[in-house]
């Protein structure tokens, strides 16, 4: 069975081959706008069943569309909607599910929701996102960076603010796909200890730094993500503000980062928060092809956990 549950769970030789899977889908989709046949269906007569307990717009589109464009076919359910939003235990709907779908993707809050899905499925789960990590998203970035700046391997990406999910799916790729790593942020954010270990363990710099001017001096890459996440309490909002305003990217940051340095966020976005707007919208920003790469480096996971 092969679950696609988090990057620094899978093969680096996977990671990489799906990378390049997912680039080359990506041309052959523009091709096929210029007239060339694009006939490849290799989810065709495949059921995929999305399950979101949190909201989402990029994800559950970019699933969507990417087994219709593989002829496949989908069905998105809501975890409120389901009795596994009313007491049906994980493992029975686990269970049950794969007796009438082909693959799982969900999204969910606790990572033990997620382990205990796979463990029960007798169809490959894919982790759309859970309080801890985010590895789908990761995927679409580091095929992002290649596609502008060529091979990540050996650069230097800097995360500034929160800690989160997706800070830690971007330390898992830095040991997986060996590039460098460094957070800034406020010590009650910072990052779990366990997933720097795991980036330096594979031999990569993973370090933190305070003063995000110093942090940012050599970067390749600029990431940031909101500074209240959907697992986090609203009443967080106002102290998490306060712990992260002196982290935003900004002109005067990126500035201080190399002069080809691009900037990602994987969004939604608050809009001169965590980052201004002249920022998001500079010519840096790859903010909207790392959107649309989502829906490409998804169907090189997906085929990878199908073996098509
Ligand atoms: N980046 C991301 O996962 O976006 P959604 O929450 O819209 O799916
Ligand atoms: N860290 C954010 C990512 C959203 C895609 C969250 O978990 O809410």
């Amino acid at each position: 069975m092969t679950h696609f549950l988090d990057i620094h769970k899978t093969d680096p030789a996977a990671l990489r081959a799906m990378i390049d899977q997912g680039i080359a889908m990506k041309q052959a989709r523009q091709d096929r706008a210029k007239g060339a046949p694009d006939d490849d269906q290799p989810l065709a007569g495949r059921m995929v069943a999305l399950i979101f307990e949190k909201p989402s717009t990029r994800t559950r589109v970019s699933f969507d569309v990417g087994v219709r464009q593989m002829g496949g076919q989908t069905m998105v359910l809501s975890g409120s909607d389901m009795q596994l939003g009313h007491g049906e235990t994980i493992a029975d709907t686990a269970r049950v599910l794969s007796r009438y779908v082909d693959l799982i993707m969900i999204r969910t809050f606790e990572e033990e929701t997620l382990l205990e899905m796979a463990e029960y499925a007798s169809v490959p789960v894919i982790n759309g996102l859970t309080d801890r990590t985010h590895p789908c998203q990761i995927m679409a970035d580091v095929m992002t960076y290649e596609e502008h700046r060529g091979p990540i391997k050996g650069k230097k990406v800097v995360w500034s603010g929160d800690g989160n999910n997706v800070c830690a799916s971007f330390l898992h790729a830095a040991g997986q796909f060996g590039f460098d790593f460094t957070f800034t942020g406020p010590p009650p954010l910072d990052p779990e200890a366990e997933w720097l270990d795991f980036a330096r363990s594979k031999g990569v710099q993973a370090v933190i730094e305070r003063d995000p001017l110093k942090a940012v001096a050599g970067a390749d890459l600029i990431v940031t993500d909101t500074w209240v996440s959907m697992h986090d309490p609203e009443s967080a909002k106002e102290r998490r503000h306060n712990q992260l305003r002196g982290y935003q990217v900004n002109e005067a940051l990126m500035a201080h980062a190399n002069p080809d340095a691009l900037f990602m966020h994987c969004l939604p976005a608050h809009r001169n928060d965590e980052v201004t707007s002249a920022v998001m919208d500079g010519p840096q920003s790859v903010i909207f092809d790392e959107a649309e790469n989502r829906l490409h480096a998804q169907k090189a996971v997906m085929r990878h956990c199908l073996g098509v």
